[in-house]
Parts: structure tokens; sequence; C-alpha cells
């Protein structure tokens, strides 16, 4: 069994098989408290990533179970190109491996730590990290935890946040302030954290890049001293000394970022509009977020104390959108439709699913599935052109995603999953009621309980 598998994780020597027959974990990239960092290999692709494991038990006995899927459905969305990638999680009986897009440049810190960085560098390295935060920000999603150790870098030497969205995790399962400090420097945490007056994420995100630019400038820290109490003080009277390379503009940026009164320290905005950080910045232009729907879905597997040996979310990383905005399957895709491929093993008994061709257009189709959904009584919550979740039944314990993914310009693929938590009826409710509805629409049926 692969090292990573084993409850304690007190070995880190590499795995012999591949963990879950997919990626040949290699070596320890760091670890904190309550998790482990390894690169490894995927095993079919061979691309380097990340997989960072996590005490499932853990979560279950501090009763956050429900902030992990929220967070891990939050971070499944975040696609910028200074954020590091979410790209699978996966789960044993005891841990929980989120896979991550490997940032082969390793640590930012690292290349400061041998000599600070030029007025220009610091920079676009800080237009980077702003750009990122303010694009999490704008989908409520705050770091808290921004640090040297999550500052790392691609091939390209360009900036990658690593565990946005997932501090929510770090920081709630250390039971006390003490452990706190334990895992890590408070040099970079906000006074009013320190302070522990309640605070706004977005402020305390802002006050650390402000150590961080500080840093890339100057060398070293603004506020620094071995004795904790002392170094607290500092930080919460917010005096500090810029060194005198520090042009005018960036002093007053540093002045304005380390506010210690959250009320007036400055916001995003005003950053993206200070003369000093937009000398050439480039506002980074995003997709649209797709797949969204499955974020939802499936994450109670994750948790689950079952015996089942694995389960596995993964978003289509790499696929491409056809014109309609439909996912075009692929070879593998393809391959996963056939009859003989069943996936189901990856999932809960209580999901079915089912797949069908189609040659009705996509809007046609999404229209029949929630006229026929909503006749049944059923809730739409999420509807795009290419997919529709519905909920509902007794407790809305039944949930359908239908999600369409062009084969050929004729032929669309209908994919249609349903969870309902009442063991045993798990398709009833779409093969009694909402299937029939569909029944002109199906071209041709693919394996049952395939997906
Ligand atoms: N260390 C922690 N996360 C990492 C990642 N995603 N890539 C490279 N090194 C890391």
């Amino acid at each position: 069994m692969p090292a990573l598998e084993h409850a304690g994780d007190e070995s880190t020597t590499p795995a012999e098989k591949p963990l879950f027959g997919k990626y040949e974990v290699g070596r320890l990239l760091g670890y904190g408290a309550f998790a482990k960092v390894y690169h490894a290999r995927d095993v079919h692709t061979e691309r380097s990533v990340a997989i960072k494991a996590i005490n499932k038990q853990r979560i279950i006995k501090g009763g956050l179970t429900a902030n992990v899927k929220r967070e891990i459905s939050i971070m499944r969305r975040l696609r910028h190109p200074n954020i590091v990638r979410l790209l699978e999680v996966l789960a044993n009986k005891k841990k929980i491996f989120f896979v991550l897009e490997f940032a082969k440049g390793g640590e930012l810190f690292a290349k400061v730590a041998k000599s600070r960085f030029s007025e220009d560098l610091s920079r676009r390295y800080f237009q980077q990290l702003i750009s990122a935060v303010g694009y999490c920000h704008s989908r409520g999603v705050f770091h808290r935890d921004l640090k040297p150790e999550n500052l790392l870098l691609d091939e390209n030497w360009n900036l990658k946040v690593t565990d946005f969205g997932l501090s929510a995790l770090t920081e709630q399962i250390r039971p006390d302030g003490l452990l706190h400090t334990l895992c890590g420097t408070p040099s970079y945490v906000a006074p009013e954290v320190l302070l522990k007056k309640g605070y706004d994420g977005a402020k305390v995100d802002i006050w650390s890049c402000g150590i961080i630019l500080f840093v890339l400038n100057a060398g070293y820290l603004p506020f620094n001293d071995p004795n904790l109490m002392v170094l607290y003080k500092k930080i919460c009277s917010g005096e500090f000394r810029v060194p005198r390379w520090t042009s005018p503009d960036l002093k007053k940026l540093l002045s304005r970022l380390l506010d210690t009164n959250p009320q007036t320290r400055i916001t995003v905005e005003e950053i993206i509009n200070d003369p000093w950080f937009k000398i050439g910045y480039k506002e980074v232009k995003f997709h649209h977020d797709y797949l969204e729907l499955k974020a939802d879905d499936e994450d109670d597997d994750y948790y689950s104390n079952s015996d089942s040996d694995s389960v596995s979310d993964s978003g289509s990383a790499g696929t491409v959108s056809g014109g309609d905005n439909l996912k075009v399957m692929n070879a593998f895709d393809i391959i996963s439709f056939s009859a003989g491929y069943k996936l189901s093993g990856l999932f809960d008994d209580g999901e079915y699913g089912e797949r069908f061709l189609s040659t009705a257009a996509p809007e046609k189709i999404i229209e029949t599935v929630v006229a026929v959904a909503e006749g049944e009584g059923l809730t739409v919550v999420i509807k795009r052109e290419w997919c529709v979740k519905v909920v509902g039944g007794y407790n809305c314990n039944f949930v359908m995603t239908v999600e369409l993914k062009r084969l050929t310009e004729q032929l669309v693929v209908v994919e249609v999953r349903t969870k309902e938590s009442e063991v045993g009826s798990s398709n009833r409710i779409w093969k009694d009621k909402i299937r029939p509805g569909l029944s002109n629409l199906i071209y041709k049926t693919g394996p049952a309980g395939c997906c």
C-alpha cells in the first residue's frame, strides 16, 4: 500500500504503487501540523502534481465537515493564472487528498532570501498577488493565511498562490492560538487578528500583502522580534521604517497597506488605482468559470466514515468548449462512455448514472429537463446552456444533475446523475417520473449506472 495512505503518515518514503492507480507519489515538498504535501506524477499523462494529504478523522471530529465541503466547492471554481489550481479531490478511509497544480519554481521567498528584489520586480510580483487576491475576494473567498510558504513560482517564474479557500480548514482545526504560533510565523498576521477583535477577511489579506510587498523590496520583515509578545506589540503599533532605497510612491502605498485600522486600510480597488502599483499593470481577463455544476455535489463522500476505499471528484480540467459552450468529448470521454467502463465504484451506492445520446439541440434538452422536473415539483438550482441541477423530493433528498457534452455536430451526450439519500431509491424519481418525460429526446442509450 502506498505510504501516503497510512493513517499516521509517519513515513515519507515514496509510494511503491501509484496512489489510486494514478499518482506515483514522490518526495515530500512540505508539511504543517495537519497536512503533508508531496510531489507526484500522473502515471497516464506524466504530468507533475502536488498532493496535499489531510487527516479525515480530524476534520470529522472537529465538526468541520461542512466547512471543508464548502471550501472544496469554492476552491474548485477558482481559475486564475496566479492561483494554484485544485485539479482533483480524492479520499480513502483515512485521508483526503487535494491534487494540486505543481508549481515547479518552488517558493518565491527562497529567491528573496538570496537577495532583495528591485522595485520593478517587487511590483511585478505584487501585481500578480493583488490580481489573485482581488479575483478571490470578488468571489467571496479570502485566504486569511497569506505567508511565504503559500507563494510559489511556476516554470516561467510567475507567482502562484496556493491554499486559497483552504485556510478555514487549517485555521479552524488549530485548537488555540498557542498552536497557531507553532504552525508558523505570526509576522504576516494583521493586528485585528492578534487582538481577536473579529475581522474582515479581505482587510486581513491586504495587510498580509503589505508585509509581503515590504519583504520583497526590503529583504527583511517590517515587524520582527524573537520574543512573541514584543513582536505582537510591534505589529499592533504599526510603526515600521522603510529602507532608504524605497521610492516615495512605494513608501506611501506601504503605509496605506500597513494601516493598523482595517476600516481605513486601502482596498483592492484603491490598490489597482495606486500610481506606484499601476505602472505596467495588465489586468487579467478571465474565462467564465466552467464546470461549476459538479462543484456542489458528490462532496459528501469525502467525509463519510464508510468503508469504501476511495472516491474521486475530478473536474474535467483540460477539456475544450465547443462553439455552443458545450464540452466537446475527447478520446478519454468516449472510451469511458463505452459499456464495460464502469466508474460507479467511485461513488456511494446512493448514486445512479445514465447516459443517452440525443439529436435535439442543447437548449431544447435543457428546457425539456427543466419543464419535466418542475412539472414533478422539483426545484432547478443551477441552469446553464450545458448543464442543469435540480433538487427535490422528501426533505430535498433527491439531487439530479444533467450535463451535456457535444459528441458530433449532430449528437449530444446527455449524462444524468441522480442521488437520493433514501437507500435503494436512488433512481426512482428519475426512472419513474423524469425519464419518461424525456423519451422524445433520446436517440440512443448508454449503459445504465455507468457514471
Ligand atoms: N508545495 C506546496 N504546494 C506546492 C505546489 N502546488 N507545487 C509545488 N510545491 C508545493
